[in-house]
């Protein structure tokens, strides 16, 4: 089991609001601020090619708010040129390389690191020497993470969305294979030296399987906090996610006194 297990909050639907109205607020930075109060070891955005949510200013603003805050800043970005030379310039704390379809509605599926050696490989080269922690966001295949081992990068980061998406489908079977398939996963990249993260479409109902598994060192959540920050608040939303990842790093049932 890996030390506590840290949480990166995604703050791109702050940004996805704000742009339905083509208005200046809600300021994603101001949700970064509140995140990094609850209790976010990190802040996460995605700068996607078409700029939907996250704009270049926002990456300007979080990198500076991140920077005086001394918390990390993970750049969830395509395998592109005009992305590369974005994350050089800033230097952000970690970059996460995603796979990227402009029809699509969010991410779907890892990374295709296997296939896309000889475009992925210069780019976490790139990214790592300029001192950027590279993880990759793949699924957990066992040729996917030897790819990411070969490439060179130091992360990767296991796409639970089909696992949670089943969970919600009340699926138990395929939710009970595709967590296992996530637990080998962690296992196999754990023992070619990769840290582990995981995140996609996590809930308060999937977090605690998720987070009992032992080689995980963080998650990255964004859609249902945000969701469920216009219910109960963005604060209390992030503290609860942390009390789940905690119970469940503990071995605790939710709910159960520490
Ligand atoms: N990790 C990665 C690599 C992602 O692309 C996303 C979605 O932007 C997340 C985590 C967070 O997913 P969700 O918003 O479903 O919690």
């Amino acid at each position: 089991m890996t030390a506590r297990l840290r949480l990166g909050v995604n703050i791109d639907h702050v940004a996805t609001i704000r742009n339905a109205r083509g208005e200046t607020y809600p300021e994603p930075s101001r949700a970064a601020e509140i995140a990094m109060l609850a209790g976010a070891d990190g802040i996460t955005a995605h700068l996607r090619e078409d700029r939907r949510h996250i704009s270049d200013a926002d990456i300007d603003e979080l990198s500076e708010l991140c920077r005086v805050r001394g918390k990390p800043l993970n750049l969830e970005m395509a395998v592109t040129e005009e992305m590369l030379g974005i994350a050089l310039a800033h230097r952000p704390h970690a970059a996460c390389l995603v796979p990227e379809r402009r029809e699509e509605v969010t991410t779907e599926g890892g990374l295709d690191v296997a296939g896309g050696h000889n475009r992925i490989a210069p780019a976490v080269a790139a990214l790592v020497g300029a001192g950027i922690r590279v993880s990759l966001f793949i699924e957990a295949d066992p040729a996917q993470i030897a790819a990411a081992a070969k490439v060179g990068a130091q992360v990767v980061e296991l796409h639970t969305g089909a696992y949670c998406d089943a969970v919600r489908a009340r699926d138990t079977a395929r939710a009970e294979a595709l967590l296992e398939r996530l637990k080998r996963g962690a296992t196999e990249a754990a023992r070619l030296g990769l840290e582990v993260h995981a995140g996609h479409g996590i809930d308060y109902a999937t977090v605690a399987a998720v987070a009992a598994i032992p080689e995980l060192a963080e998650l990255n959540i964004g859609h249902f906090l945000i969701g469920e920050a216009i219910f109960i608040g963005l604060d209390s939303a992030i503290r609860r996610m942390r009390a789940l990842m905690d119970e469940a790093r503990a071995g605790r049932a939710p709910g159960a006194a520490a």
